[in-house]
């Protein structure tokens, strides 16, 4: 894949571009790397295979001309704040994004955030037009672009066009509350390959495909990584499948094994007064993650006398998240009160129960944190994949430590060997984190082996290549 002189080969376009714009208050920018999964897995990747991003550098009105950032080519898309507060925070995260992930919280449906979102998607279809070489590959991310596929195709016929959704696709009652469902299903038809993470996602776009557009798709069951569905779409025919997204496992690894991560962790285990366990937290701040129900849990086992204050420290990475958006204000304001109950009732001055950061840390310090860390706790209500989970995996090329997880997260189908949670069953959780912290040895061992089983050899690479292939692109640099 290569940036030929006529345009990019390979392109991929994204809400976002890998880095976004910091405006300081001194009046000065500066590009940091951007939250979230989705650059997580696909920035690896890229970089190690070239290409172009097309995507928004974050912040409103920015005007950057396109720029090159260690072999990427980078095409920023400029968005208004008032496009930002309806087609970012509105359309995307205050009505698609509660109501993909089973209306935890209650979706709003406004025309006017419709209206921007349609507008913005042609917005980025027209940029990816202009910088897609003749019969490149172009490859669509994630629910704020749901109208691109088709956008491109009506510009472009001669593109290879693939969408992945990074996040769950809801089950059909909920997603046919959308007032502009037909028109979603319509835009992702333009692709060549529709991916999902999981089967079902893929299940339920086929079936809406037949009851919203009257096509008549393949009636197999969708696998992972195999036999994806199939629909024609006039003379087209339009594949639809399942790729479960993951991380780059043997970079985690390698940095976990460095000198300087594991002096790090012991001095986070000192600074932390070498408590007998930690337990983990590393999330968006974002109403999904379940970050209420892990300390609430553990507010729960210290005030049963099952688990002792002085045994233990959490810690709590909350990244900065869709700051202006009401569901997020609210979420905020209830976790950090519950932050302040639990330390309130059961800390003492130098040792609080729960750290809380609402703070970014960089790939290193994450990678120290994870390896210092006895329990991992992930307990999303709903999450796609999930891949902080994927991630403590990697890091433990010791064989120590212990995961619970999710059964809500997209990864728990692959991550067999965790303490498998169900969020709502506070009592379940409770008695899982405790097994975890008082896990044997031998028994962490033998789970943490089959953990990174799955990990090591089911990576990011791997997830490209898949869906890459299924599109019909040669993947080699
Ligand atoms: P989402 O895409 O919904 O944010 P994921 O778990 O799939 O959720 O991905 C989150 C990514 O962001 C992971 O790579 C994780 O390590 C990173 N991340 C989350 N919180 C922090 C934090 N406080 N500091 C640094 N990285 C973080
Ligand atoms: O993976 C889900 C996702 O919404 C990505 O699309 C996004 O880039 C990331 O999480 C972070 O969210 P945001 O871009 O809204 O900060």
């Amino acid at each position: 894949m290569d940036i030929g002189e006529n345009g990019a080969e390979f392109v991929v376009v994204a809400n976002r571009l890998p880095v976004d714009l910091e405006r300081l208050p001194d009046g000065t920018e500066r590009w940091k790397h951007s939250p979230g999964g989705l650059v997580s897995a696909l920035e690896p990747f890229l970089r190690s295979h070239s290409g172009a991003w097309v995507g928004w550098p974050g912040v409103a009105d920015a005007e950057v001309a396109p720029f090159e950032d260690d072999g990427l080519l980078l095409h920023p898309v400029e968005l208004s704040s008032k496009e930002v507060e309806d087609y970012y925070e509105g359309f995307s995260n205050g009505t698609l994004w509660p109501l993909y992930h089973d209306v935890v919280a209650q979706p709003a449906f406004h025309r006017h955030w419709w209206n921007t979102y349609v507008k913005v998607n042609q917005r980025f279809a027209d940029a990816t037009a202009k910088v897609a070489a003749q019969g490149a590959t172009v490859w669509i991310q994630d629910y704020q672009l749901q109208l691109v596929p088709a956008m491109l195709r009506e510009q472009r016929p001669d593109l290879k066009i693939g969408f992945f959704l990074h996040i769950p696709f809801p089950p059909v009652e909920l997603f046919m509350q959308l007032p502009w469902r037909t028109e979603i299903i319509r835009g992702l038809l333009g692709a060549d390959l529709v991916g999902f993470h999981r089967p079902g996602g893929a299940q339920n776009f086929l079936w809406l495909a037949r009851r919203l557009v009257g096509l008549e798709p393949s009636r197999g069951t969708v696998g992972v990584r195999t036999r994806p569905g199939v629909v024609q779409v006039g003379d087209r025919t339009v594949r639809v499948g399942a790729f479960p997204i993951s991380i780059d496992s043997a970079g985690l690894d390698a940095v976990a094994r460095r000198k300087d991560t594991q002096a790090r962790a012991k001095q986070i285990r000192a600074d932390l007064g070498n408590p007998k366990r930690i337990l983990l937290g590393v999330d968006r701040l974002d109403y999904t993650k379940g970050i209420d129900v892990r300390i609430r849990a553990l507010y729960e086992l210290i005030a049963d006398g099952r688990v002792d204050p002085e045994d233990v420290a959490m810690i709590q990475l909350a990244t900065p998240s869709r700051e202006r958006v009401d569901h997020y204000k609210t979420m905020r304001q209830d976790i950090e009160q519950s932050v302040g109950r639990i330390n309130g009732e059961f800390g003492r001055v130098g040792k609080p129960v729960v750290h809380y950061l609402h703070q970014s840390v960089n790939r290193e310090e994450l990678v120290a944190f994870m390896s210092a860390a006895d329990v991992m706790v992930v307990t999303p209500v709903r999450d796609g994949m999930n891949l902080v989970c994927k991630e403590y995996v990697a890091c433990r090329y010791d064989l120590g430590g212990a995961l619970v997880l999710s059964e809500f997260a997209g990864a728990a189908a692959e991550l067999t060997s965790a303490f498998l949670v169900n969020p709502h069953d506070l009592d379940g959780v409770k008695n899982a984190l405790q097994a975890a912290l008082d896990i044997d040895p031998a028994e962490g061992r033998r789970r943490m082996r089959a953990l990174r089983r799955q990990v090591l050899t089911h990576d990011v690479d791997r997830w490209a290549r898949s869906f890459l292939e299924a599109l019909g692109t040669q993947t080699s640099v």
